[in-house]
């Protein structure tokens, strides 16, 4: 009996020693409460948010904003926390989901007033980096935000959608307030800001610095222009850029290059000389932000028209990124589209004449474009399309849902 009794008090010993070699994710601090809120409630924060761009982009004239990481993790929280929502239940990622490329597969999306909005969500993550895409970078300016241009900076839209009753239906002082009852924001702003006492622009700041940070720069489109753009001495030039994504406008080569299928490559070649002016995933390459193209001859929503009340707005909405393009469906700002291909089809044959339609888009005489692509064609776009999609599930830990379920 005493030999068991002395076996088992060995195993306990063990047992013991064996749990106490185990590694402790986040050390706890007893001293701390705040930090021990923190803990309590939240996965891990500590990241790195700076974007690593792929050198052929810097080579293009894109340039990564620095990100203070402090700010960008409590932004991270901000971003994901439904209790700061009229009824507890939406958070920005409701609608800006991170396995979505940050929209909704919805054609309206839905808010706490559980009506459907106006307009289709729109992705976050679909830009080279989204501090660096909306950048200034030439006589252009910076591109609007939503679709129709009405805010010029992600503190704007972050106001909007928690003041929307169809969003988040709060006033921002009752936001504000919810900020402060919550325990585990005074660690986060401490790091963040240096004092406890949450303030709106502060907020505001460190939602703009996480979503400023997304970037979606991995597609296998970025991978093949990386590889062709690199040569042994590691200089890449905006020519060679220029090169390798316009390459001679009229081409008879076949054979692609290194690390593009044929079919990618053709439609590279079609998505170039049509479409590339508004829609270029190079956005220094990119000279429309927003036009009319030719969805309706009376459109129901007038876009930016809605806004401006000018004959010359109507039907002219934002010229989106098509980075992550086929994560997002349904497309246009109303959802019209469930498959790329119908989008394919619209371009080929359906474009109206609108009087505000693109010059772009027009023939010389002025008569919409009917591109007529065949069947091999569209099949080809879709191919590219799809490459500038980056498919990887779950998408990045750092930009994922921070609470504890
Ligand atoms: C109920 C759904 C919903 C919620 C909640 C929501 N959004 Fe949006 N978001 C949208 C829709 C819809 C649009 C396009 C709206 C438009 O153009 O009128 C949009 C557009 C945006 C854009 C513009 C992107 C671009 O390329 O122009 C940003 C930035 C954005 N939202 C950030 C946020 C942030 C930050 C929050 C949380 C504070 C948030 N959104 C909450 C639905 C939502
Ligand atoms: C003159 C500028 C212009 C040209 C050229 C153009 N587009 Fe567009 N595109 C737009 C605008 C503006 C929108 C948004 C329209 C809306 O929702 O009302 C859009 C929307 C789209 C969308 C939907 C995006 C989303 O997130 O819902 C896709 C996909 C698209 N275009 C693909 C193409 C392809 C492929 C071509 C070439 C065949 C092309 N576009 C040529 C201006 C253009």
């Amino acid at each position: 009996m005493k030999r068991i009794v002395l076996l088992l008090a060995c195993f306990a010993l063990l047992w013991v020693g064996c749990k106490e070699e185990e590694p402790i994710a986040i050390a706890p601090d007893e001293t701390d409460p705040e930090l021990k809120a923190v803990q309590r409630t939240l996965l891990h924060l500590d990241y790195d948010y700076t974007t690593n761009l792929p050198r052929y982009l810097l080579a293009a004239g894109l340039q990564p904003v620095p990100v203070n990481n402090a700010k960008a993790a409590l932004g991270r929280v901000l971003f994901y926390d439904k209790s700061l929502s009229q009824n507890g239940r939406i958070s920005c990622a409701s609608c800006h989901d991170p396995t979505r490329a940050f929209s909704d597969l919805m054609g309206f999306s839905v808010g706490v007033s559980g009506e459907r909005m106006e307009r289709q969500s729109m992705p976050l993550a679909n830009t080279a980096n989204f501090a660096a895409h909306y950048r200034p970078l030439d006589e252009h300016g910076s591109p609007p935000l939503l679709w129709d241009g009405r805010a010029t900076s992600v503190q704007e839209v972050a106001r909007l959608a928690i003041t929307n009753p169809h969003e988040m239906n709060m006033t921002i002082e009752e936001w504000i307030a919810r900020i402060r009852a919550r325990d585990y924001y005074p660690y986060l702003w401490r790091k963040a800001f240096g004092h406890a006492k949450p303030t709106e622009t502060e907020a505001f700041e460190a939602i703009a610095e996480f979503v400023g940070a997304i970037g979606a720069a991995n597609s296998p489109f970025d991978i093949a222009m990386e590889r062709n753009a690199g040569n042994p001495q590691g200089s890449i030039t905006t020519d060679t850029v220029r090169s390798l994504y316009y390459g001679p406008i009229i081409t008879t080569r076949v054979v692609p290059p290194p690390f593009f299928t044929v079919s990618e490559f053709r439609g590279m070649r079609l998505f170039t000389n049509h479409c590339s002016s508004c829609h270029s995933p190079i956005r220094p390459f990119q000279t429309v932000f927003e036009a009319c193209n030719g969805l309706d001859l009376e459109y129901k929503d007038q876009g930016k028209g809605r806004r401006t009340k000018k004959l010359k707005d109507n039907g002219v909405f934002k010229c989106t990124s098509l980075r992550n393009v086929a994560l997002t469906p349904p497309f246009m700002h109303d959802g019209r589209f469930k498959t790329l291909r119908e989008v394919i089809d619209f371009y080929s044959t359906g474009i109206q004449h609108h009087p505000n339609l693109h010059p772009l888009l027009r023939n010389f005489d002025g008569s919409p474009k009917r591109f007529n692509f065949s069947e091999q064609d569209k099949e080809d776009l879709v191919n590219f399309l799809k490459m500038l999609t980056d498919f990887r599930p779950g998408g990045d830990v750092r930009f994922s849902d921070p609470f504890r379920r």
